[in-house]
């Protein structure tokens, strides 16, 4: 099962300044603890909680409903494309590029079982969807179409384009084969469309909000239709969630993990770095730098002071950004706490030849070393440094990359951020920030009801007068 290693962030590893004393801190806070990880598990069935998200991994109908259609389709498609943004997205595609061969686009149709490549479109840029668009072939291509609220522009405008696109290719009675629509069950304007055109829908549930639904048909029916077993990704939440819901704080990572971030940041270290060490992981620095900024970062607490508060995620990977921000990290402010994630063993491992350039010395330290030896020792270092300078850091440690790690993975900093959520007291569910930008895009582009903001949106009057 996933661990969590904390003993770089007490006082004995980096002194008292930056560090804490863990038994102290564990003591104090463990009432509060108890309270806040009590009140998110007696929420998950509770309308209007946003915690459904905690049922999603003993959802076996859901399970058995992408499957089928996975099934169902299997052969069909050389190509899917998935368009959505944000939670609808990230998620997605860091569990695909974790759990299918790195090079999975690459392979043959017989290499990928018959099962389609993938490309995700969550920009609005012409450059990344029309050259998309000129490779691939209609007749072989699924696209899914992501969106919680059914009403995102930069989803929909993505959507209107590929369907315009399959309608110009293929037969009229065709289409709808080729969508595949996911969605809020009731709300926005994607879930009527689908109904009328007879698209093959699933839901986003009620209370499931974009950033946690990497476990609903978001996330698990691109895993199963690239062959991901979803199955094994449910078992793997169900196991750690008996976990997660200790109320021990000394048992439930989770809650050590939220705890040791809140009280961190209360000490002025305000910068989260996500660092897996793992080319496969690299994407879930992505997923986590939106979980955790979307969901921390408010203006209001849960009293409607305002506190402007929040970490600010920084996402970075081992080993590449040792030569990118390590020299910051290492020598800069003090400010940060750090999450490595480790990976007990790589799925392949390489050994460092020991017939090359036998005359040069200096490379002789190489000869015959595995590069999953290379790869520990860089992790190992890299810690060692930023603990030497006395910089809080932790880690996460899964045995291998396969679904049910990856979920636990994925799980815990979910459970996590609900509780650090609670911690700084504030709703981590929502995303009031995200409206403004919104708001001035519709008035940019000319949507009716928003003419009032034009003038602030062209940059034209000062937004210290509205
Ligand atoms: O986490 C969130 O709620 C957001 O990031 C949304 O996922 C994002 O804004 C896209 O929204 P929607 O899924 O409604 O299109």
């Amino acid at each position: 099962m996933i661990e969590l290693d904390y003993r770089n962030v007490s006082a004995d590893k980096i002194g008292r300044e930056h560090g804490l004393d863990i038994q102290e801190a564990f003591a104090q806070h463990q009432d509060k603890l108890k309270t806040i990880v009590s009140e998110i598990y007696a929420q998950k069935d509770q309308a209007g909680g946003w915690k459904r998200w905690l049922n999603l991994g003993y959802d076996s109908t859901l399970a058995d409903s992408v499957n089928q259609y996975a099934q169902s389709v299997k052969g069909k498609f050389s190509d899917m494309v998935i368009l959505g943004i944000g939670g609808s997205s990230l998620g997605g595609y860091a569990l695909l590029r974790a759990l299918l061969h790195p090079y999975w686009n690459q392979l043959s149709d017989e290499q990928r079982d018959g099962q389609p490549r993938y490309y995700f479109v969550e920009n609005v840029d012409a450059d990344q969807i029309a050259p998309l668009m000129d490779m691939l072939n209609p007749e072989r291509t699924l696209f899914l179409v992501i969106s919680k609220s059914g009403t995102t522009a930069e989803t929909m405008s993505a959507f209107m384009l590929a369907k315009a696109w399959l309608d110009k290719n293929l037969p009229a009675e065709k289409v709808r084969e080729h969508i595949v629509a996911i969605t809020d069950a009731q709300k926005g304007v994607l879930r009527p469309v689908a109904n009328a055109a007879g698209y093959q829908t699933f839901e986003v549930p009620d209370d499931v909000g974009g950033r946690f639904s990497v476990f609903s048909a978001v996330g698990l029916l691109p895993a199963a239709l690239c062959g991901v077993s979803v199955k094994e990704m449910q078992r793997g939440i169900c196991e750690l969630d008996a976990v997660l819901q200790k109320t021990d704080l000394t048992q439930n990572p989770a809650a050590q993990g939220a705890l040791i971030q809140y009280l961190l940041y209360e000490r002025h270290k305000h910068i989260a770095v996500f660092m897996p060490y793992s080319f496969r992981l690299a994407s879930v620095s992505d997923w986590f730098t939106q979980l955790w900024a979307e969901s921390l970062g408010k203006k209001h607490n849960l009293h409607g002071d305002v506190v402007h508060t929040g970490p600010t995620p920084v996402r970075a990977v081992g080993v590449t950004d040792q030569h990118s921000q390590v020299q910051l990290f290492n020598e800069g402010p003090n400010d940060k706490v750090f999450t490595f994630v480790a990976v007990g063993r790589p799925d392949r491992d390489l050994t460092i030849p020991n017939d090359q350039f036998t005359d040069v010395e200096d490379l002789n330290y190489l000869n015959g070393k595995p590069m999953s030896e290379l790869m520990r020792a860089e992790f190992e270092s890299t810690r060692a440094s930023i603990t030497t300078n006395l910089r809080p850091n932790m880690t996460l440690t899964i045995p291998q990359v396969d679904a049910y790690h990856f979920a636990q993975l994925l799980y815990l900093l979910e459970v996590q951020t609900a509780i650090a959520g609670a911690l700084l007291d504030i709703d981590p569910f929502d995303q009031p920030g995200v409206e403004l930008a919104k708001k001035y895009t519709y008035a940019l582009m000319g949507r009716k009801g928003y003419e009032d903001l034009i003038p602030v949106a062209r940059g034209e009057k000062s937004a210290v007068h509205v």
